[in-house]
């Protein structure tokens, strides 16, 4: 059988974390796919960097985009970050080299999956991205294919772990501030640039992605009405918590009268309800649809091994052959949705 050939762009948390799996799970993964998943080459920007993995196997490059294009990738994974520059690029340039691309980029995805998707569409490749949306929690594959037969009229929940670590561990541990950043920081938990998580445009991101698989409309990340956690203090977590509640950094979406209505901002939940019981770096996610009423997805939403666990699911989804459009519908049936601001009347 012919095996399916990896090339990883990217080898920090999330990178080494499915060269692991990788390495460690050959037999399960040929087993329950069919065929050999196997890495051919990588890149990261530190050739000389001691990652804790073996990489002696691999071919080096140091350029992503030359990485995009070698004859021995069926399917380039991105796992570098950032909206523009690199990932960008060696996404594109893998489509046009006719790869399927496996991403956990949401800030690349949120302001160019749109295009992205399409060109992906005219190249008859998928870029498939589960690992962006809430870590280990698999609801890209719940919304575009378990719920398929639903009309979703409402996506909500936690999609960012930093913030959600932050808000639990101060209030249960009595850490500083600075404490427990300095701990998300070793967990992996944060962006490249933190400012993304604490100021609730990571989580945004997200809310955008799942939006667009939910309604069939574009990504318009422009349209989430944003706020962060940097305003809460540990004032105001204990305030909450004697008022018998708990500050979530929760995100709703859903189609309106009036349109799209999309939000992500600290909110009051009961403490003793599933949400308020969140702790760490844990995510929630809450579908609702006409046919299945409710389902809520729970689970790790950042860190190595969950992500490695959601990357790899897409792997193994294209080694078995399956092709599912990037937002669940070809990416120009997508409509261009009519915002709602949520306090409008
Ligand atoms: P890291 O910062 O840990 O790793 C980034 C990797 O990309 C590094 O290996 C770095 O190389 C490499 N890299 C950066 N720029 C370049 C470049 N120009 N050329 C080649 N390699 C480059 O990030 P994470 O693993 O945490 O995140 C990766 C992606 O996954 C991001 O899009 C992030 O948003 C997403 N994600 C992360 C999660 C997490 O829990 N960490 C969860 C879900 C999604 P070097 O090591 O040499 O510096
Ligand atoms: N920085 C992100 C978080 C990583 O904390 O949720 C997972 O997407």
């Amino acid at each position: 059988t012919t095996p399916l050939r990896l090339g990883i762009a990217g080898l920090g948390t999330v990178g080494v974390g499915v060269v692991k799996i990788v390495r460690q799970k050959a037999n399960l993964l040929a087993t329950r796919t069919g065929r050999p998943v196997v890495i051919t080459a990588v890149s990261a920007r530190s050739r000389d960097k001691d990652r804790g993995v073996n990489l002696s196997d691999y071919a080096w490059e140091d350029d992503p985009v030359a990485l995009a294009k070698r004859d021995d990738v069926d399917v380039f994974v991105e796992l570098m970050g950032g909206e523009n520059g690199p990932a960008k690029d060696s996404i594109e340039a893998a489509i046009a080299s006719g790869k399927d691309v496996v991403t956990a980029n949401k800030a690349l995805l949120a302001h160019h999956g749109q295009a992205l998707a399409e060109a992906a569409e005219e190249a008859g490749r998928v870029i498939r991205f589960e690992a962006a949306v809430a870590g280990g929690i698999p609801v890209i594959k719940a919304l575009t294919e378990g719920l398929a037969g639903n009309d979703i009229t409402r996506v909500m929940g936690v999609m960012n772990g930093t913030c959600n670590y932050i808000l639990t561990r101060m209030l249960d541990d009595g850490l500083s501030y600075d404490e427990v950043f300095a701990e998300a920081d070793k967990l992996g938990y944060l962006e490249a640039d933190p400012n993304l998580d604490v100021g609730g445009i990571d989580a945004g991101h997200k809310l955008s992605l799942l939006s667009s698989i939910a309604f069939g409309t574009q990504v318009d990340f422009d349209a989430v009405e944003l706020e962060g956690i940097q305003r809460i203090s540990i004032e105001d977590i204990k305030q909450a918590n004697d008022l018998g509640y708990r500050i979530k950094l929760l995100g709703v979406a859903q189609m309106t009268g009036r349109g799209l209505e999309q939000r992500m901002s600290p909110c009051l939940v009961p403490k003793n309800s599933p949400l308020g019981q969140l702790k760490g770096g844990t995510n929630m996610v809450v579908i609702e649809g006409d046919a299945v009423e409710q389902i809520v997805l729970r689970g790790p939403g950042a860190g190595e091994g969950p992500t490695a666990s959601a990357v790899m699911g897409d792997v193994c989804d294209i080694a078995r052959g399956f092709r599912v459009s990037t937002f669940g519908i070809p990416a120009k049936s997508l409509s261009k949705a009519k915002t709602a601001q949520s306090n409008s009347p």
